[in-house]
């Protein structure tokens, strides 16, 4: 199916869509905060339905909400969509145009590359570095709760995927959990919200000067691409000196599909989807588990019943103990996809066709600006009975199971990994993450915000990210 089979007889241009009152020239600009952008959107489409569009200085951007229309064109990437272009031009000039904002006919490779490196360190493999790491994080919440401290969540949870991530990418474990300032990581600190700014600022002056935060992101992409590309030194070397029909990580799996005949793949690609991989894995990943702690710290009785099934399959383990029981933890991942209904880290995504299309009955112009909100879908009682309560047990019923019509959960609705051939090839790896992280935490703690949750603001950064999330761990006896 194409998205242009909805063909009216007249149909509507995109001046006759509705929009929100802006001023001439800026438009809408000045009521759009970045870090509020897409509260702002949801609160038009709230009044003026889907689609809409606005106008942010000399950009035209249209809006839209209808999961189907978005799950449609999603579907028809690379072909007939892509991302929007500031994204491919951000990364691109800084040296990181890997598989999230390639386009055209060089994704194809790329997302050969990463499928291919990510099935080949299999994560049954890598499941006893991923054990030892939780172990680790779990020591070091329990020295935390033994002290009384008050824990930022948000960045303890980050320290843990930052671990994860570069083990898994390098097979170097920077051990953030145990010791302060990885160089890395400080400068990757610093480089994922200048992506974000360069990508939302419709004058790209920095192609014309350099302001000290400019110069500080040139001096950061020079210090990471020189880590990289060292990285990949050593990769070679030791596939060199000690061959492993498996590769140990993701950087060798890599290196051995770029150097496979006509694998189109350069080394600057591959130093770019490392880049990627770490700019990818990171802030969702911990930044959706954030997002989970009110909800359990809410409810004490859905916390027990969690800790009784984490003890049963732990056993005397401090953390799941094998891989196979990873399958057992169905309701500790239902647990942050529920939270992340709710608050939808990837709020918003972005992309624009490459031809002249018509959409719901409107005619869109190649090259225009299309913005996804996810929420909107995901707080409908259509998709998901009850909309607005915390209920990770929908996950986990028959999705028709709702009451009056409605369906327990839609996953149609749920677009939080994205939908088509672009869809989130790390999801996999998030999931056991969420897992091992949330049974651990079940299995040993009792969970308890420190702060009014109404405290508690959404940021859109790069995830749409809580403001704080400050938590008080109590250790468990038994
Ligand atoms: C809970 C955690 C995560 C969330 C919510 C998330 C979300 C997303 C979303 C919404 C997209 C865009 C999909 C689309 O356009 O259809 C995406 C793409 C991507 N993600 Fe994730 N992601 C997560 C974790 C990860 C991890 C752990 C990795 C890798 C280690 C990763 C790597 C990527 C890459 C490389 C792409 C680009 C794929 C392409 O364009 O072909 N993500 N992710």
């Amino acid at each position: 199916m194409t998205t242009t089979l909805t063909l009216p007889a007249t149909p509507r241009r995109i001046a006759d869509l509705p929009a929100p009152p802006g001023l001439p020239l800026l438009g809408n600009l000045l009521q759009l905060k970045p870090e509020d952008f897409h509260n702002q959107l949801e609160h038009w489409a709230g009044k003026l339905g889907t689609p809409y569009r606005l106008q942010a200085g000399p950009r035209l951007i249209t809006v839209w909400s209808d999961t189907e229309l978005m799950q449609a064109v999603l579907r028809e990437r690379p072909e007939r969509y892509r991302r929007t272009r500031e994204i491919e031009d951000v990364l691109s000039e800084m040296g990181g145009n890997g598989l999230f904002s390639v386009e055209g006919a060089a994704w194809k490779p790329q997302r050969r590359l990463v499928m291919q490196a990510l099935a080949a360190t299999h994560f049954r493999g890598f499941f006893p570095t991923l054990h030892a790491i939780t172990e680790r994080l779990y020591r070091r919440l329990l020295r935390a709760a033994v002290a009384g401290e008050v824990l930022d969540m948000g960045r303890e949870l980050k320290r843990y995927t930052v671990d994860v991530t570069c083990a898994l990418a390098f097979g170097q474990d920077p051990n953030t959990l145990e010791q302060e300032g990885d160089v890395i990581q400080d400068h990757l600190e610093l480089i994922f919200p200048m992506i974000m700014q360069r990508i939302a600022n419709p004058f790209a002056y920095w192609r014309v000067f350099r302001l000290p935060k400019d110069r500080r992101l040139d001096r950061g992409l020079k210090v990471v691409h020189a880590y990289v590309r060292e990285m990949m030194g050593k990769a070679r070397q030791r596939m060199r000196d000690d061959p492993c029909e498996t590769p140990r990580n993701l950087l060798e799996a890599m290196l051995a599909v770029r150097d496979e005949p006509d694998s189109q793949i350069s080394d600057d690609d591959v130093a770019a989807n490392v880049l990627t991989l770490l700019l990818a894995g990171e802030d969702t990943t911990a930044t959706s588990l954030a997002w989970t702690m009110p909800y359990l710290a809410a409810d004490t009785a859905l916390q027990s019943r969690l800790h009784a099934q984490a003890r049963d399959i732990f056993g005397t383990e401090a953390v799941c103990p094998t891989h196979d029981d990873l399958r057992h933890l169905d309701l500790f991942e239902a647990l942050t996809t529920e939270a992340t209904r709710l608050h939808p880290i990837a709020a918003i995504n972005s992309v624009e066709p490459l031809q002249d299309v018509v959409l719901d009955g409107v005619e869109i112009p190649k090259g225009t600006r299309m913005f996804f909100i996810n929420r909107p879908a995901l707080r409908d009682s259509r998709h998901f009975a009850q909309a607005e309560r915390y209920d990770p047990e929908r996950w986990t019923r028959d999705r028709h199971e709702g009451a009056g019509g409605a369906q327990a959960h839609n996953p149609r609705a749920f677009l939080q990994f994205g939908a088509g051939p672009r869809v989130c090839p790390g999801r996999h790896l998030a999931g056991v993450e969420i897992r091992l992280v949330l049974s651990m935490l079940m299995r040993h703690f009792e969970i308890e915000l420190a702060c009014d949750p109404a405290e508690i603001k959404e940021v859109l950064a790069f995830a749409l990210t809580p403001s704080k999330m400050p938590v008080r761990l109590k250790a468990r006896m038994a």
